[in-house]
């Protein structure tokens, strides 16, 4: 859903000083056809980094500047058995789960609040609409592994819990007890669970 582009390509100048909705280019003469590849997905992530169990190894335009003006990015995620990608929307993209290896419990809240979900096997494929809170979880007894396709360049994230528990400054725990119905301690220790 990002623009089109008005010209071939547009290797993105991540070093340039000059700010506009994307990247500059950097000039066409010295463009190679090492501007059109990137290997950064063929390694397996790290699922023992963070407590979730997953690991998101990106190709957006950050990681990979060929893309930009192009419309879509791609990211590369590893579960341990057990693994959960948490809940988090995509505010500029609708992304497409494929999943490679394993079985994963797949779903989205629409804004009605239904939860849509799947589980999804090698070679299926589930979609999550532009912006829905969603989630992976990995019901499988061994690894898996999903390739995410999004019609943006860097579609963001919004990591439901980072969001609301360990954003900076923190949003203050008397709104968020409130909020979740649940006592200040309860928010504060949540909180600090998060580095807060
Ligand atoms: C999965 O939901 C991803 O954003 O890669
Ligand atoms: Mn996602």
């Amino acid at each position: 859903s990002d623009p089109d582009p008005l010209q071939d390509f547009c290797i993105a100048d991540l070093t340039s000083k000059v700010l506009l909705n994307g990247f500059a280019c950097k000039p066409p003469s010295g463009i190679t056809s090492d501007d059109f590849f990137f290997t950064g997905l063929t390694k397996e992530g790290n699922v023992t980094a963070n407590p979730f169990g997953t690991n998101v190894t990106s190709a957006n335009v950050v990681s990979f500047p060929g893309l930009n003006t192009l419309g879509l990015s791609m990211n590369r995620v590893d579960y341990a058995p057990g693994g959960v990608n948490i809940p988090h929307s995509h505010p500029r993209a609708t992304e497409l789960v494929l999943v490679l290896k394993g079985s994963l419990f797949v779903g989205f809240v629409s804004t009605a609040n239904l939860l849509f979900s799947k589980v999804v096997n090698p070679g299926e494929i589930f979609v999550i609409p532009k912006g829905l809170v969603h989630f992976q979880y990995n019901v499988g007894k061994g690894k898996a592994l999903a390739i995410t396709v999004f019609n943006s360049q860097l579609p963001g994230a919004v990591l439901i819990p980072l969001t609301l528990f360990a954003s900076k400054p923190t949003i203050p725990s008397e709104i968020l007890a409130k909020a979740l119905q649940i006592d200040e301690e309860v928010v504060n220790s949540i909180k600090s669970k998060f580095g807060a």
